[in-house]
């Protein structure tokens, strides 16, 4: 059966004090510490531009610039616990041997990016000693995972993106329990991810919809007691 796996995003934490909040966070019972790779930011006339010259060509896979292998690989050096890597960029492929070699444990990447060389990719996350996943958006209908979970090599943990990636402190999209279901009802020990708007008032409906590997960075960080919020999304996961 699948087990809950609390994964504070760390996106919500205070990246001047990693280790410090990273440690925090175990010591609190997270299981894995979640870290959101995005690529770079760009100027508002390339939002409208860009997109339509270069769909998904250009490196910017969302608005916003975060954190890349280096930070990974200097965090990596004062905890031993699993690093659960979302990767949201254009090229995910460019970043394998980067994230490997920084100490990543799970690499997760968006399936709207790697339509022709997915198989490729988990191989390539697979030999490298990492953890491989697959990532939708929420306008991504949940059946161009399927090939992924049933590939020859297929990806170990499907994440659902239960708001439009980017940032956090967005507001949790209940419709995306359609894609947990579903996939919960195909795949009984598949890990399923959810990430974006979960904590203690959205978490009855992930845990019912079937999710187990729970994503949640405002919900935690912003808390008077994040243990208390990690016990109970852990406990609602478990029921
Ligand atoms: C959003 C990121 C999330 C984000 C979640 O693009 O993938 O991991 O940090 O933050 P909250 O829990 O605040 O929605
Ligand atoms: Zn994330």
């Amino acid at each position: 059966a699948v087990s809950p796996k609390i994964a504070p995003s760390m996106l919500s934490s205070d990246f001047a004090n990693l280790a410090a909040e990273a440690k925090r966070m175990i010591d609190l019972g997270a299981n894995w510490l979640h870290m959101d790779i995005m690529d770079c930011t760009k100027p508002l006339a390339c939002f409208i531009l860009t997109p339509l010259l270069f769909p998904l060509q250009d490196g910017h896979f969302v608005p916003n610039l975060t954190i890349g292998a280096p930070v990974i690989k200097s965090l990596r050096k004062h905890t031993n616990a699993y690093l659960d890597c979302h990767l949201m960029v254009t090229n995910p492929m460019d970043y394998v041997e980067g994230m490997a070699k920084a100490g990543a444990s799970g690499f997760t990447f968006h399936v709207e990016v790697a339509k022709e060389n997915w198989q490729e990719l988990v191989e390539k996350i697979k030999s490298s000693g990492m953890r491989p996943g697959v990532a939708l958006k929420p306008g991504t209908p949940v059946e161009e995972v399927y090939p992924l979970v049933e590939g020859k090599t297929p990806v170990e943990m499907v994440l659902v993106m239960t708001v439009e990636p980017g940032f956090g402190g967005q507001k949790f999209m209940p419709n995306m329990m359609d894609k947990v279901r579903a996939l919960r009802h195909k795949y009984p020990t598949l890990d399923i991810e959810v990430d974006g708007g979960l904590g203690p008032s959205t978490i009855d409906a992930a845990a019912a919809a079937g999710a187990n590997c729970i994503v949640a960075g405002s919900s935690v960080f912003g808390a008077p007691e994040p243990g208390d919020v990690i016990s109970l999304l852990r406990a609602t996961v478990e029921k």
